[in-house]
C-alpha cells in the first residue's frame, strides 16, 4: 500500500509525498508575461499547506504560440526573475516545483498568433470551423528550440525541471494525434507522430543535464488508448521521467468505463498507463480527485502513483493536509466558474469562504 505521505523518486528527484498540483491558468499576466506577485502568492500557498510538487501553469515557449493574451512565458530573459520568486517560495516549503512549457498548435488564441498544426484541417473550435495551416519542417524545428530555451530559463529560475503540455489539443498533442496526417518524418508512424515530442525532450535533456526533472503531460486517448501508451513509451525512451495522464482531442466519453468506479474515465486513462508504465516510470492520475477520500483510494490501492489536483486545490490551498492528515477542508462544488477562461476573473466561490481564514502567507 502506498500511503499518500510516501516520498516519491521522480527522475533524480525526490517528491517528499505522493500529492501534486496540477497545471491551471489564471489569465492574469500582462502582455509581458511576467509573472506577478499574485503567482508567487498563489503557488507559494499550495506549498505552504504541503503539495509535494507543484506544477505552474501553461507557459508560453513563444509569444505567437499562447492560448490567451494573459498567459505567463518564458520566452524571454526578462521573464526569469518572476519564475525565480516562484521557485523560492514553493523550495521555502519543501515542494518540487515545474512549469508546464506550452504552445498553442491548434488551441492558438487569434489574438496570438495563426493557427497552426502538424496538417492543414479545419479544426472546430465551438460553432465556428477555422483553418489551420501547416507547419513546415523550419517552423517545427524553431518551435521545438523554443521549447529548449524555455526550459534552460526554466533551469536558471531554480526550477527542478519542466513539464510539457502534451494533451489538450495543444501542439505536441497535435502530432501525436490523428489530425496529423503529414507523410513525411514526423507523421504515420507511431514513432514518427512522438517525434516532435521525442526531439523537444532530448533537446532539454541534452541542454539541461540528467538532475533535471522532464516530465510529460500526455493524452491518454490519441487516437486510441492503446496508441497513447506507445507515444508514451517513446517519450520514456527519449527521457521522460514522469507522466502525468489527462485527455486530449479524442472525446473520451465513448471510453468503455464501469460506471461503479470511484473514479471517472480520465483517471482511469492515468490507471491504465500506471499499469503498463509500474516499475519505468512514474504515473499521475489527474480528473475529477475533488476529494480526499477518492486520492487516499486511487494512492492506497496502487492505482497511481501520485494524485494531481487542480480544481480541488484552486478551492482550499489545504486540500493535501485533508488528503494527508484527515483535517476539514472546503470542497470544490465544480461550479466550473474557475473555467470560464481568458477576459474572466477566476476567484474561485469556495476559496473565497475561507479567504481571512487561514490565506495568510
Ligand atoms: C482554471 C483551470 C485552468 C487550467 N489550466 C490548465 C493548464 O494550464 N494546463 C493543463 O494541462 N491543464 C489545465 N487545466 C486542466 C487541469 O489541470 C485538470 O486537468 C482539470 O481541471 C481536471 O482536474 P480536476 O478535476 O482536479 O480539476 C485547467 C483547469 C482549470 C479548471
Amino acid at each position: 500500500m502506498a500511503a499518500p505521505d510516501m516520498p516519491i523518486r521522480i527522475g533524480k528527484k525526490t517528491c517528499k509525498n505522493r500529492i501534486t498540483m496540477a497545471p491551471t491558468v489564471k489569465f492574469t499576466a500582462g502582455e509581458d508575461g511576467k509573472v506577478t506577485d499574485f503567482f508567487v502568492k498563489h503557488y507559494g500557498l499550495r506549498a505552504q499547506h504541503g503539495c509535494g510538487l507543484i506544477c505552474v501553469e501553461a507557459t508560453a515557449v513563444s509569444p505567437e504560440g499562447r492560448l490567451a493574451p494573459t498567459q505567463i512565458g518564458l520566452w524571454s530573459d526578462e521573464q526569469i526573475e518572476g519564475h525565480a520568486k516562484i521557485v523560492e517560495a514553493c523550495h521555502r516549503y519543501g515542494a518540487l516545483v515545474i512549469p508546464q512549457l506550452h504552445y498553442g498548435g491548434l488551441g492558438t488564441h487569434p489574438a496570438c498568433g495563426p493557427l497552426v498544426s502538424p496538417s492543414p484541417i479545419l479544426w472546430k473550435r465551438g460553432e465556428q470551423e477555422l483553418p489551420a495551416r501547416e507547419l513546415t519542417i523550419p517552423e517545427i524545428h524553431r518551435i521545438r528550440q523554443c521549447f529548449i530555451d524555455a526550459a534552460l530559463r526554466a533551469k536558471k529560475a531554480g526550477y527542478d525541471g519542466v513539464q510539457l503540455h502534451g494533451c489538450h489539443s495543444y501542439l505536441i498533442n497535435d502530432f501525436a494525434s490523428a489530425v496529423n496526417q503529414r507523410t513525411d518524418e514526423y507523421g504515420g508512424s507511431t514513432e514518427n507522430r512522438a517525434r516532435f515530442g521525442c526531439g523537444i525532450i532530448q533537446g532539454i535533456r541534452e541542454a539541461c543535464g540528467e538532475e533535471f526533472l522532464i516530465s510529460m503531460r500526455v493524452s491518454g486517448c490519441d487516437p486510441t488508448v492503446e496508441e497513447s501508451i506507445a507515444t508514451a513509451e517513446y517519450y520514456v525512451k527519449a527521457g521522460c521521467d514522469y507522466l502525468q495522464v489527462s485527455n486530449g482531442i479524442q472525446d473520451v466519453s465513448a471510453l468503455p468505463h464501469d460506471e461503479g468506479l470511484p473514479y471517472n474515465r480520465v483517471a482511469g486513462l492515468g490507471v491504465s498507463f500506471h499499469e503498463h508504465f509500474r516499475g519505468t516510470v512514474p504515473v499521475s492520475c489527474v480528473n475529477g480527485i475533488r476529494t480526499a477520500e477518492l486520492a487516499r483510494y486511487l494512492l492506497e490501492n496502487e492505482l497511481a502513483d501520485t494524485v494531481d489536483l487542480a480544481c480541488g486545490l484552486l478551492a482550499d490551498p489545504a486540500f493535501t493536509e485533508a488528503i494527508l492528515n484527515g483535517t476539514p477542508y472546503v470542497k470544490c462544488f465544480s461550479c466550473k466558474r474557475c473555467s470560464w477562461g481568458p477576459g474572466h476573473s477566476h476567484i474561485c466561490p469556495a476559496l473565497k469562504k475561507r479567504d481571512n481564514e487561514v490565506w495568510e502567507w
